[in-house]
């Protein structure tokens, strides 16, 4: 299992589904299966119920979803705030931070209206807040780090690919079909 943690807007489930189809591996985005065991957006169970009532599912769904083998995982941003999730996702796989700077979030995410974390104020003050509280959860449970920049998807996940082949947690791939 590998699975790509990061801030919101970092890429996570586009360079999982793009590494998923190259690997040929399946490919899951925790914040999808949350929404169809909840049958409700995140958003609204946010409003609803609260964060907290959300964390414990995000909690239960990684759990189950990280015993998969040949898996890519893509989780929601705040997924590595609980020390049990860190420890479920180093446990059980390889752990991929897509690094992204707030500004460049902010310039991804502007006009974003599903993420309960970034409405209501300005999202770049928001997006850095969470950015010093969270990058060092990122990096304690990653195994890889990727600055994204301003790369495009393909060369992302090229260079991803690459990384995890020399680490051997992939087979060599054939070269000339990446992405
Ligand atoms: C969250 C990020 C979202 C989603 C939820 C909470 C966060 O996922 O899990 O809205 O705490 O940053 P993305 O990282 O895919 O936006």
């Amino acid at each position: 299992m590998i699975a790509l943690v990061g801030m919101p807007g970092s890429g996570k489930s586009t360079v999982g589904r793009h590494l998923s189809r190259l690997l040929g591996w399946r490919f899951a985005d925790s914040d999808t299966e949350i929404e169809r065991e909840l049958g409700e957006s995140i958003r609204t169970h946010f409003e609803r119920y609260g964060e907290d009532s959300f964390r414990e599912i995000e909690s239960a769904v990684i759990a189950s979803l990280a015993q998969q083998d040949a898996l890519i995982l893509a989780t929601g941003g705040g997924a590595v705030l609980r020390e049990a999730n860190r420890k479920v996702l180093r446990e059980h796989g390889h752990v991929v931070y897509l690094r992204a700077t707030p500004e460049d979030l902010a310039r991804r995410l502007r006009h974003d209206r599903q993420r309960p974390l970034l409405q209501g104020g300005d999202p770049l003050t928001k997006l850095r807040e969470l950015f010093v509280a969270r990058d060092p959860f990122y990096r304690e449970v990653a195994n890889f780090t990727i600055d994204t920049g301003r790369s495009t998807v393909p060369a992302l996940v090229h260079l991803l690919a690459m990384q995890l082949e020399l680490a051997g947690v992939v087979p060599p791939m054939p070269r000339g079909d990446e992405a």
